[in-house]
């Protein structure tokens, strides 16, 4: 047995990861896939590597030295559940597998838990970065116990990205499935900056007429602000592109619907069961499914009236497009707010002790949602720890109060321009329900106990009160209803 660490499962994400693994000090990689030929073509194309190739589960189980740790990287669900199975009988009580894929928490509760039971390790693992992240630094999220971690550790923490303060992008999450809760909130997160800035894009297009290389230019100028980010980044490029068939921008010939692989609806799907506002990622997840639904659209196109983009110019557009870029900082300060609140939700439902600043931290290199406020988020939950609200915290809602103009003139524009704006526009709306002193909530809970006498609490004094509205309305005190 020679190898400290294996990867099963041999695509793309599980090659580079494999590979980023041999490229670090001290550390030998056993591989196995299911078929033979990917792991012939891994040792055949990077010899450097010296990866130690195994046939069988058997025979990569023997390669690995003790405690063995393996990190299993094929698609999530049923493939997942067959390789712990055969990884289960192979290794032997104090055994590491971990499983690297985008896996649904609750079945990682699951399996840590019936894994458990044969006194081998089961860790989850949120890994982002995609696949040049996998192969030169991803950002880490790992579960499972904290015995697992001393071990795991050391060797997650020599693939991961480091932060410019050479930190390592990994942190010990949490028990079972928090590393996989906390992936799914980053994805939820990243879905709802992807959409932001599809909308600032948008808005710029069709409010001042820029062609998508012009607007790369403006988001590379941005890139140089408190917006800097992978993903402000890479839309530069995406909107520089030119279709080498058409000549036209690239942009303009992917066809616009958004796909999805779940991780963003089980965020908001999460959010709903824990009563977290996260409207921002609902907003983003919506506007994808709208974008996918081709036949509505097409129906509606040209029949539903309008403002068409000709109707409405702003007079000054630099001014309208620095809006923008206001309206979009704020938006996403919003939406990492809602994304910490869930992640604060979700530590306290499954009995995680989630450090809300290490997360900030892991997520300031390697994965997708890499930025530089993330820094901030760090600092924020440093100097107070309960925080009750990320926007809350001074540096945020100085932000939020110099764009508040801003975001309010963008939301309104895109409203009479006829432009959608998703995310933008239901961000200021839960801004506004945040910092409201009264709230029409009050006329729901009347509306409630009117129909179906749920009962209502009063401003005033204490006790469950009901009025007999279909007696003679007086008021009487009694005790919460049931229905
Ligand atoms: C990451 C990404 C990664 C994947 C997304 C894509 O952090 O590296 O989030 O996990 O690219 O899951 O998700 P959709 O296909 O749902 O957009």
């Amino acid at each position: 047995s020679v190898a400290n660490i294996g990867v099963v499962g041999l695509a793309v994400m599980g090659s580079n990861l494999a590979r980023n693994l041999a490229s670090r000090e001290g550390n030998t990689v056993a591989i196995f896939n299911r078929s033979w030929e990917r792991t012939e073509t891994l040792i055949t194309e990077h010899p450097e590597a010296g990866f130690v190739p195994a046939h069988s589960y058997e025979e990569f189980a023997a390669s690995l030295s003790k405690p063995r740790t393996a990190i299993i990287m094929v698609q999530a669900g049923r493939g997942t559940d067959a390789v712990i199975d055969e990884l289960t009988k192979v290794f032997e009580p104090g055994d590491i597998i971990v499983d690297g894929g985008n896996a649904n928490f609750h079945d990682t509760i699951a399996r840590e838990q019936a894994v458990r039971e044969t006194g081998i390790h089961f860790v989850g693992t949120g890994i982002s970065g995609g696949e040049e992240g996998a192969l030169h630094g991803p950002s880490i999220m790992p579960g499972g116990s904290v015995e697992s971690y001393e071990t795991l550790g050391p060797i997650l923490a020599s693939i991961a990205a480091r932060a410019d303060d050479g930190e390592p992008c990994v942190t010990h999450v949490g028990t079972d499935g928090a590393g996989h809760f906390v992936k799914m909130v980053h994805n939820g997160i990243e879905y709802a900056d992807m959409q932001l800035i599809a909308e600032a894009y948008d808005l710029i297009r069709r409010g001042t007429g820029k062609t998508p290389a012009e607007i790369a230019d403006v988001f590379d100028e941005w890139n140089t602000t408190e917006l800097e980010s992978y993903l402000i980044e890479i839309t530069a490029q995406v909107l520089r592109q030119t279709d080498a068939e058409t000549g036209k921008p690239l942009v303009d010939v992917i066809l616009d619907a958004a796909g999805a692989k779940g991780t963003g609806a089980w965020t908001v799907q999460n959010a709903l069961d824990l009563g977290v506002p996260v409207s921002g990622i609902a907003e983003a997840v919506f506007a994808r499914s709208l974008s996918s639904k081709a036949a509505q659209r097409a129906a509606a196109a040209g029949v539903l009236p309008g403002p068409s983009s000709e109707d409405w110019k702003p007079s000054d557009p630099d001014a309208f497009i620095e809006d923008v870029r206001q309206a979009l900082y704020a938006s996403k300060i919003i939406a990492y707010s809602q994304g910490f609140d869930e992640i604060i939700a979700g530590a306290e439902q499954f009995g995680w002790d989630i450090k809300k600043g290490e997360i900030a931290k892991i997520w300031r290199a390697g994965c997708i949602i890499r930025a530089r406020f993330l820094g901030r988020i760090t600092e924020a939950y440093a100097s107070d720890p309960s925080l009750v609200a990320l926007v809350l915290a001074p540096y945020f809602r100085d932000a939020v109060t110099e764009a508040q103009g801003a975001w309010r003139r963008v939301v309104v524009s895109a409203a009479e321009a006829g432009i959608p704006s998703p995310a933008f526009s239901s961000s200021l709306a839960y801004y506004d329900g945040l910092r409201a002193e009264r709230l029409p909530a009050a006329l729901v809970q009347g509306q409630r106990d009117f129909f179906g006498a749920h009962t209502y609490k009063r401003i005033d004094k204490d006790g469950i009160f009901h009025t007999l509205w279909s007696g003679d309305r007086s008021e009487i005190e009694t005790e919460p209803s049931w229905h």
